[in-house]
């Protein structure tokens, strides 16, 4: 990167950082705008957003729940507690979506579940390649083999973020799975990466609660140096605090599609309560401005909460901004 693009890439997170009013989402968003083009779209939705209007003009990215099967049950997940049914999202479905999206900023291959379980998913991130978008999948990592990492580099996947929430026994304390091993399966991912791509790229998600924050700092200083990005995410808590405000998520442009097509607001919504559409019936594009996204907007602008938005809040930690900056804070 030249010295001028170093500056003018400082100076516009300067910006979205003011704008955004938050060090995480800001350098989240920035990360994730690949263009200018990128950066006016979420631009004018977070203008929508602060107007507090009930359409948003562009799709930013979509999130594919490859899977909510898992093959572990992390002791801060609700993934255990989902009682939707469990399954695998069909290509053909996958395809069909992201045939009629027009630019993204991403494609996200998971929701709640382990992604690496589909048995089709390098097919998936081709399939997604091949239509010119960028991919992200964010794994625990721990099915990973040589093989399966060949395939998915060569597949075309853009980034990978592997969870890994703390050091040595908090981790396998948290996850049930050894430190270790899953530490050896990241470090050969990245020897993978060098090998056969090494412009993917290769980040961590560190669930900040009340177990984990006080390794943030050694966390960093060891592993801040093998990745291209860490991601500290506060943990959602779902009970504990009420909403004051309208949440920035529902005019992200960013929607949901559950393995069998269900379409929800927010990946928070584990157990698909909140459906705004069915991809397998409407294109993904009218579901950003379907009636029930519209309505959910609407009210969430007149300060009318269901009880999942109401009590949707987060780990709150001096170690880390939270994700929805300012959301359980009285305007
Ligand atoms: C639900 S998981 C699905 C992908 C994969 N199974 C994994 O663990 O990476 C997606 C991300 O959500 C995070 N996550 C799980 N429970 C969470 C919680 N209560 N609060 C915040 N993030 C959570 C995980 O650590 C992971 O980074
Ligand atoms: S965090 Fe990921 S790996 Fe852990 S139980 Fe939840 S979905 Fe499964």
């Amino acid at each position: 990167m030249s010295v001028v693009e170093a500056t003018a890439r400082s100076l516009a997170l300067l910006v979205a950082r003011k704008v955004a009013r938050n060090r995480q989402i800001a350098e989240v968003l920035f990360d994730r705008c690949q263009t200018s083009s990128d950066l006016v779209r979420s631009g004018l939705n977070h203008l929508a957003y602060l107007l507090r209007l009930p359409k948003i003009p562009f799709l930013t990215s979509v999130m594919l729940e490859t899977t909510n099967h898992c093959n572990l049950r992390c002791r801060f997940c609700p993934s255990a507690r989902m009682s939707r049914p469990r399954g695998f999202m069909d290509p053909g479905l996958a395809e069909r979506v992201l045939r009629d999206c027009g630019r993204l900023q991403y494609v996200y291959l998971y929701d709640w579940g382990e992604p690496l379980l589909h048995p089709e998913l390098p097919s998936i991130i081709r399939i997604a390649s091949r239509l010119g978008h960028r991919t992200f999948m964010v794994t625990n990592g721990t099915l990973l083999t040589p093989s399966l990492s060949d395939a998915l580099i060569r597949a075309g996947l853009s980034t990978i973020c592997f969870s890994i929430d703390g050091l040595d026994e908090t981790y396998t304390y948290l996850r049930g799975f050894d430190y270790g091993v899953l530490e050896q399966k990241v470090l050969e991912f990245l020897r993978a990466r060098k090998r056969l791509n090494p412009n993917l790229r290769v980040e961590i998600n560190y669930v900040v609660s009340p177990d984990t924050e006080r390794q943030v700092e050694r966390f960093t200083s060891i592993w801040g140096a093998r990745v291209d990005h860490i991601t500290f995410q506060p943990m959602l808590t779902y009970s504990r605090v009420r909403r004051f405000r309208h949440c920035r998520e529902l005019w992200k442009g960013s929607l949901v599609v559950l393995w069998d097509g269900a379409v929800v607001a927010c990946c928070v919504d584990y157990d698909g309560i909140l459906k705004v559409g069915d991809a397998t019936k409407e294109s993904i594009t009218s579901i950003l401005n379907s009636r029930p996204m519209v309505r959910l907007r609407s009210d969430h602008a007149r300060k009318r909460f269901c009880s999942l938005c109401t009590y949707c809040s987060e780990f709150e930690t001096e170690f880390v901004d939270g994700r929805f900056d300012g959301r359980m804070q009285a305007d």
